[in-house]
């Protein structure tokens, strides 16, 4: 595991690197945090730790709930052994309350409830900063077929309905999020990528304070000191 390794690739947060094994990838969390498609940037002194190890829990809880994940095994502080999949260039996001662009496009305040969360689809193309878009795109831009996106959306409802009751016992809304999903060599699609405060929007369920990225998508400062405590309630909880 030299660092001199070439990562096979390197995203914005993560870097994928080969291992002995063809099947497996070791995937590395980085401490860089970018915010509205890269515009915006910082490194942050141990997210990739915090991110890994919230990753690693998540996974873990959701595996124990029949949830398919590619997570194979705990390396170290910043990597994970993962399953190599084709990422699908689909990501998906679930909403149960309306925030981030969801309020911005549609005009809705923050913290609106929806009587019945929403399933939204975008094309995984920073060039095109992440475009929203639906079943009959994906299909005709050859991202998935319909069937793979009825499973994409089953699959979400069915993440959001575990996370949602697993963040609550921690004392925080799981406001949205956004998974992304691989398809394994025999075709069978797990979910895949992160689960952390950079990918789900938290708040806490007494104070309604912001406990994920958006502290710094929105200059709110103690960007850390929320993921930390976000990991120390998750860990409490899986005690
Ligand atoms: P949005 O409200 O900005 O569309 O974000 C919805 C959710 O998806 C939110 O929990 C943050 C997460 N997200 C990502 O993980 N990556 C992204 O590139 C974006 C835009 C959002």
């Amino acid at each position: 595991m030299s660092p001199a390794m070439e990562p096979l690739y390197e995203g914005k947060a993560k870097k994928l690197f080969a291992t002995d094994d063809p099947d497996v990838l070791r995937m590395e969390y980085k401490d860089d945090a970018t915010a509205f498609n890269a515009l915006k940037k910082a490194q942050f002194e141990n997210k990739g730790k915090l991110n890994k190890a919230i990753t690693l829990l998540m996974y873990q809880m959701l595996e124990e709930k029949g949830v398919p994940t590619h997570l194979v095994a705990d390396v170290d502080e910043v990597n994970l052994h993962v399953k190599k999949v084709e990422i699908l260039m689909v990501e998906v996001i679930v909403r149960n309350l309306a925030a981030g662009s969801f309020s911005k496009r549609m005009g809705v305040e923050e913290g609106a409830e929806f009587q019945t969360p929403i399933v939204e689809f975008s094309y995984k193309s920073d060039d095109l900063g992440d475009p929203l878009i639906n079943d009959d795109y994906a299909r005709e831009l050859g991202l998935a077929t319909p069937e793979e996106c009825a499973f994409l959306k089953k699959q979400a409802l069915i993440i959001n309905d575990v996370m949602t009751e697993f963040f609550l016992e921690c004392g925080m809304k799981l406001v949205d999020f956004k998974i992304e999903f691989g398809r394994g060599s025999d075709g069978k699609i797990v979910l895949a990528d992160e689960v952390s405060p950079d990918t789900c929007r938290l708040w806490d369920a007494t104070t309604g304070e912001k406990m994920d990225k958006d502290r710094f998508r929105q200059d709110l400062g103690g960007v850390m000191e929320s993921y930390e405590e976000v990991l120390k309630r998750l860990s409490e909880a899986r005690r």
